[in-house]
């Protein structure tokens, strides 16, 4: 059974400019995607395509514009917070901004217990020193401050505090990105040690493909608030097909096994207040043809997983 199903997922923001008219930035337009029990979806996308737009709309703090989220079969807006909050968890990307340093590791980690639930002070004290351990930090720490911690056992606090409510769904958005190379590694082992003890389905974001690659079994292309290409890692890292796909392996060389003759993506990612007509990849695509600038290509089965291009 899939724990997360997401249909046609949208995020519409108003933006008005003076003397101008109304107009909205398409932020997340029509995305959907499921993910099994214990797989991890690593989402990526340049910076912009609406990644984290994404996760919050997911994680309740946005309102979609339109589209569906069902978590283990239940629509994510009829479940109560309780519920919502044992179903999905965020990792958010900085630990230095993300957590309230007026707080001690031990408050910051209970505290969605806290929230949630009717155990008491002690009760959530006593979790929150074994969900410490879960993540390889001494309980003997649980009455420090974050500013005693480094950034990478700040984002332990971070990852034992979306534990601590025993979640079925973790959304990571860049969750090793803040920190030291040398950290990351030893971050993202956690996180695969942690999915294998306690059953978690991730979704990873990140726009390190070379972290995506290592940790996903699936992989989700974003482009401008759309989807272009999703399907097994494999399949879309070692052969993909969307010309953005390849600009984006192209351009991160440490994960092809041979250098490749694919040109880097040009140009910039264009305004999402102005996207260009039919598909908006097609300024910057070098298979582009006349079509492309006037008919927006369908999410359609093709080579074993899904693609939006034409010319494929
Ligand atoms: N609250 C908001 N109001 C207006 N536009 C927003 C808002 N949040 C995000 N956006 C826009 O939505 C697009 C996607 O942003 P975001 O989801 O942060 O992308 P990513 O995480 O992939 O970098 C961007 O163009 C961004 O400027
Ligand atoms: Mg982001």
């Amino acid at each position: 059974m899939n724990v997360i199903e997401v249909q046609n997922l949208k995020k519409h923001y108003p933006v008005r400019k003076p003397f101008k008219a109304l107009k909205h930035v398409k932020a997340l337009d029509g995305v959907s995607f499921s993910v099994p029990t214990k797989k991890t979806l690593g989402i990526v996308g340049e910076s912009g395509c609406g990644k984290s737009t994404l996760a919050k709309t997911l994680m309740r703090l946005e309102v979609p514009t339109d589209g569906s989220v069902s978590l283990s079969g239940t629509d994510f807006t009829n479940m109560t917070g309780k519920d919502f909050h044992s179903a999905i968890q965020m990792i958010f990307q900085d630990p230095y901004n993300s957590i309230n340093p007026r707080k001690k590791a031990w408050q910051l980690i209970a505290e969605p217990l806290l929230i949630n639930t009717d155990l008491s002070k002690d009760e959530c004290f006593k979790i929150a020193c074994e969900t410490m351990k879960k993540v390889g930090l001494r309980p003997e720490l649980a009455h420090r401050y974050p500013h005693m911690f480094s950034g990478g056992q700040r984002q332990r606090i971070g990852i034992a505090r979306a534990l601590v409510m025993q979640p079925k769904v973790m959304i990571l958005d860049e969750p090793v990105s803040a920190l030291d190379v040398s950290i990351q590694a030893q971050v993202l082992n956690l996180l695969m040690k942690l999915q294998d003890d306690m059953d978690l389905t991730y979704l990873f974001i990140s726009h390190d493909l070379h972290v995506v690659k290592h940790i996903s079994d699936e992989i989700l292309v974003m482009y401008l608030g759309k989807v272009v290409e999703y399907g097994a890692r494999d399949k879309v890292f070692d052969d993909p097909k969307h010309p953005y796909t390849k600009a984006l392996v192209a351009s991160s060389p440490s994960i092809l096994k041979e250098a490749s003759d694919e040109p880097a993506i040009q140009g910039e990612l264009p305004s999402p207040l102005n996207p260009p007509s039919g598909c908006a990849f097609h300024k910057r695509c070098p298979m582009a043809t006349e079509r492309c600038s006037k008919e927006t290509p369908e999410l359609t089965e093709k080579f074993g997983r899904k693609v939006a291009c034409f010319e494929v």
